[in-house]
């Protein structure tokens, strides 16, 4: 959801925004551009188009000087145009902003300084804040005041960073709700909206919360409070990622990377200490409501986890879509909400954990992304430890995310008496041969799958259906389809589709069935009864499962057999595959689909 980056000091400050904003493409890629301050001025160039294309045409290399800053966007306010792609300067050009967020009351604050004689260039939120920047600059002289007024005018949610001509060396930036983080080096100093942004440059972090601003420059970082003016004292926190994890290691795209190191993320969610597992376990435990929370794929996770926590733990914990949560669910202080995000950052997720707050409940989160919002705001932090994730679609962490939320219900179901020490244990080796299960899936099938969707990449409406647990990786299935290639694709309960979507079937549909081990005999019978039903109506079927010898299916998708309860994991993954080869066959782009971003921080 636009990517922030900057740097100051050191000899190839071009070379090395441009290094970022590659990294922090995955937030936002539909604009991009640069601001360089030296000698008294600043220089920008930006246009339309992807990073390396811009820099390119733009010739962002010709800039010089030693404090920069850059951004990839996400259009909010204001269509992608080269007028409104960042940064944004002020009136007298003498000062260049990047924005991250959304300012709630730009309408108001724009016709108060155009009153005052501001001449604003673009139709985007963001520009006001370089307008009013210069506005308050100017009444006093003192930029750190400047900072302050702005921070005090603005509503809405901001990250930004700003260049001024004045101080050549030095870069302002500023956060509220939205990340901003510093990057401390030997020979200059970072400023990001995520640390994989120069994370082959340091690994010193500083991270800047709500309603503070920082001064940055070559060999110093001060953080101020924007409430009192005052310096806050922070620590340097080490980041472990190292820089090779955050690219793609020999892959074509992200995604493919990401996919293939599953088995990994799902080894890592394993070797989880036990204590830390208990304690959100124990949390529930001491609960009265449970509720599991996420959006996106993140949501699917926790569909998922809901049905293992009623198996497993004999607890129905309703998984809710965060940007629901505060119109449908009571809160109070016996309530426990556990939010589930790769990002950490997801608005959605973030705000309905702060109603769950302000009524009275404990909160926990599963968070991927090391130091984001989410782990600061709760009550309980479950880092997963999947390392990073790049590639718009979520999968690694989805998958981890499920593992953990696997672990938490099993504590749960020892702490309440409702599992066995051998179902606990049956269980526990269940989760780890997964491990295997996966390698072997990916060792053999994608070759396969890829011919699979050579043959039915062409179709233009897709169902996907499964029952029961398998019912959450239908509807997470058609996600990844939908949001990489475009296609319309539809996810349900296979008792659903009499209901209904049943009509749409004819021979122009793909129909996936997620097709349950036959001795789960109840749902493997009424899936049955879903493939006649769509197989009468001429649907191409494509069945995913797990018997080598099933003849029902058009197209037979064989995967290696899991526990039946976690047989949706390697379903899953024929899902991603099978999502990333017809993006591949349909010439779409795997790691950055359009109209997305990684980490969705706006309402
Ligand atoms: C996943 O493929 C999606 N791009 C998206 O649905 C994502 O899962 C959702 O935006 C939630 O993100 P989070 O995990 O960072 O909170």
């Amino acid at each position: 959801m636009c990517g922030i980056s900057g740097i100051a000091g050191g000899s190839d400050v071009t070379k090395r925004l441009y290094s970022c904003m590659l990294n922090l493409e995955y937030r936002g890629y539909d604009s991009c551009g640069m601001a360089v301050a030296s000698g008294g001025a600043i220089e920008v160039r930006k246009n339309i188009g992807r990073v390396a294309e811009v820099f390119e045409k733009e010739r962002f290399a010709e800039l010089s000087g030693e404090t920069g800053i850059a951004h990839s966007r996400w259009a909010t306010h204001g269509a992608p145009s080269k007028v409104n792609s960042h940064p944004h300067t002020s009136s007298d050009e003498r000062i260049a902003v990047v924005h991250n967020g959304i300012i709630a009351n730009y309408v108001k604050l724009k016709e108060m300084l155009t009153e005052n004689g501001h001449n604003f260039r673009s139709e985007t939120d963001s520009e006001v804040i370089a307008q009013l920047l210069e506005f308050h600059h100017k009444k006093h002289g003192n930029f750190a005041r400047a900072i302050r007024e702005t921070m005090e005018e603005l509503e809405g949610t901001y990250a930004f960073a700003a260049v001024v001509a004045e101080s050549p060396d030095v870069i302002f930036c500023a956060r509220n709700k939205n990340p901003l983080i510093i990057g401390v080096g030997k020979d200059a100093n970072y400023v990001a909206s995520d640390v994989v942004a120069f994370i082959e440059y340091t690994k010193n972090v500083v991270y800047l919360n709500d309603n503070e601003y920082a001064v940055v420059s070559k060999d110093s970082h001060q953080v101020f409070s924007a409430a009192t003016g005052a310096p806050m004292e922070k620590e340097i926190d080490v980041i472990n990622w190292d820089a090779e994890q955050a690219k793609k290691g020999g892959y074509p795209h992200f995604l493919l990377k990401e996919i293939y190191e599953q088995p990994t993320a799902v080894r890592s969610a394993l070797q989880i200490p036990i204590e830390d597992i208990e304690r959100i376990a124990k949390m529930a435990q001491d609960a009265e409501q449970v509720y599991l929370l996420g959006v996106g794929t993140t949501f699917y996770v926790t569909m998922l986890a809901q049905y293992y926590f009623k198996e497993i733990a004999g607890v129905f914990a309703p998984s809710i879509s965060s940007d629901e949560f505060s119109y449908l669910c009571n809160v109070d202080e016996k309530t426990l909400v556990i939010a589930i995000s790769q990002s950490g950052e997801t608005f959605d997720t973030l705000e309905a954990l702060r109603y769950a707050k302000a009524n009275g409940a404990k909160t926990a989160a599963i968070v991927n992304a090391l130091g984001s919002s989410m782990t600061r705001e709760v009550d309980e932090v479950l880092m997963q430890g999947a390392g990073p994730e790049k590639s718009v679609l979520s999968t690694k962490a989805a998958l981890s995310q499920i593992i953990v939320l696997t672990r938490i219900a099993i504590s749960l179901g020892e702490m309440r008496g409702s599992l066995s020490a051998d179902a606990r244990d049956e269980l526990n080796t269940s989760l780890w041969e997964l491990v295997d299960v996966l390698r072997r899936l990916l060792d053999e099938k994608p070759g396969f799958i890829r011919r699979v969707a050579k043959r039915i990449s062409s179709y233009t409406k897709w169902l996907f259906i499964g029952r029961g647990y398998h019912m959450p990786a239908a509807l997470e299935a058609a996600l990844k389809l939908k949001e990489v290639t475009y296609i319309p694709a539809e996810g349900m309960p296979g008792g659903f589709m009499k209901h209904g979507p049943i009509s749409m079937i004819d021979e122009d549909m793909v129909a996936v069935v997620l097709m349950p081990t036959p001795e789960n005999e109840r749902l493997y019978n009424s899936t049955l009864i879903n493939v006649s039903e769509m197989k009468s109506r001429g649907a191409k079927l494509v069945g995913f499962h797990f018997n080598p010898d099933e003849k029902i299916f058009d197209e037979d998708i064989v995967l290696p057999k899991a526990h039946y309860l976690f047989a949706p994991i390697p379903e899953l993954v024929a899902g991603q595959l099978l999502a990333y080869f017809c993006a591949i066959l349909l010439k779409r782009h795997p790691d950055n689909p359009r109209g997305l971003a990684k980490s969705v921080t706006v309402e």
